[in-house]
């Protein structure tokens, strides 16, 4: 099958331009990334981001099709994947009946699955049934207990670097590397030709992804890796302050808001 023109567009960046990728949830916040992000992710991190989950795992398929559906409806430009969540790609048969169900419903270009150390083979099945994939490594949520960076000994990086060959080999068009030391992310990100998507992982990565609820203050949650640019919990704090004084003096609504 033919690979679509955005993820065609995707892989020839590399190492052309740094591409720019965010998280989306609602039709309101990817109306304004279309206009600057190259890739637009329905992430997992939904769970915890905003349904305030303890994690990742306990989202389901169903939650996150309707996430994606609005999302959608704002996206033009923007390359759009979907984050597939926990236990729904488990085997072959599993992962090929949900990718396609989600690229029914939601019309992404194409859906992430987070690296096990073992299921490249569902990602070359995904790809060769036509359906792009992204793949994830270093610190996995759905597959790690807890958080590390990932890399810092020896064994640790051939692994990665050994699974993220296995990726570009299984046919996937990127590769979101997480929380993965300076050194290793540069190593991979040379000797793979898709582009490697950092988080946590230096500004030597082909791309850039953050949760944009953290980006923008509004998810509570700021380890190290992510640059807080804007506080909007301070924001709308502020906001519904002044509105409630307003009512409770009475000073809302006024003539113009009234008919
Ligand atoms: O779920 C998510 O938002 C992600 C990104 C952080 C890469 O997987």
């Amino acid at each position: 099958m033919k690979v679509s023109k955005k993820i065609l567009k995707i892989k020839k960046l590399k190492s052309k331009k740094k591409l720019v990728c965010l998280t989306a949830y609602s039709k309101p916040i990817s109306k304004i990334l279309d206009r600057y992000c190259d890739i637009i992710l329905v992430g997992d991190s939904v769970a915890t981001a905003f349904y305030g989950m303890k994690n990742t795992k306990s989202i389901s398929l169903d939650t996150m099709i309707n996430h994606a559906m609005a999302v959608k409806k704002a996206i033009h430009e923007s390359t759009f994947v979907f984050d597939m969540p926990f236990n729904t790609y488990r085997n072959i048969k599993e992962a090929k009946k949900n990718a396609k169900k989600i690229l029914k419903r939601t019309h992404c270009d194409a859906v992430k699955l987070e690296s096990n150390g073992k299921n490249f083979v569902v990602i070359k099945n995904l790809v060769k049934s036509g359906i792009p994939v992204m793949g994830h490594i270093g610190y996995t949520p759905q597959y790690k207990k807890t958080f590390k960076p990932q890399g810092l000994k020896k064994n640790e990086a051939r692994k990665l670097i050994y699974e993220a060959e296995q990726i570009e080999k299984a046919g996937a068009f990127s590769i979101v590397l997480e929380c993965i030391s300076p050194k290793v992310a540069k190593k991979i990100t040379e000797k793979i030709k898709i582009p490697t998507i950092g988080i946590g992982s230096s500004n030597l990565c082909d791309g850039q992804i953050l949760v944009t609820d953290d980006l923008i203050g509004l998810s509570g949650f700021y380890p190290k890796f992510v640059k807080k640019y804007l506080d909007l919990e301070k924001i709308i704090e502020k906001t519904i302050k002044r509105f409630k004084e307003d009512v409770r003096k009475g000073k809302f609504p006024n003539k113009t808001n009234t008919y």
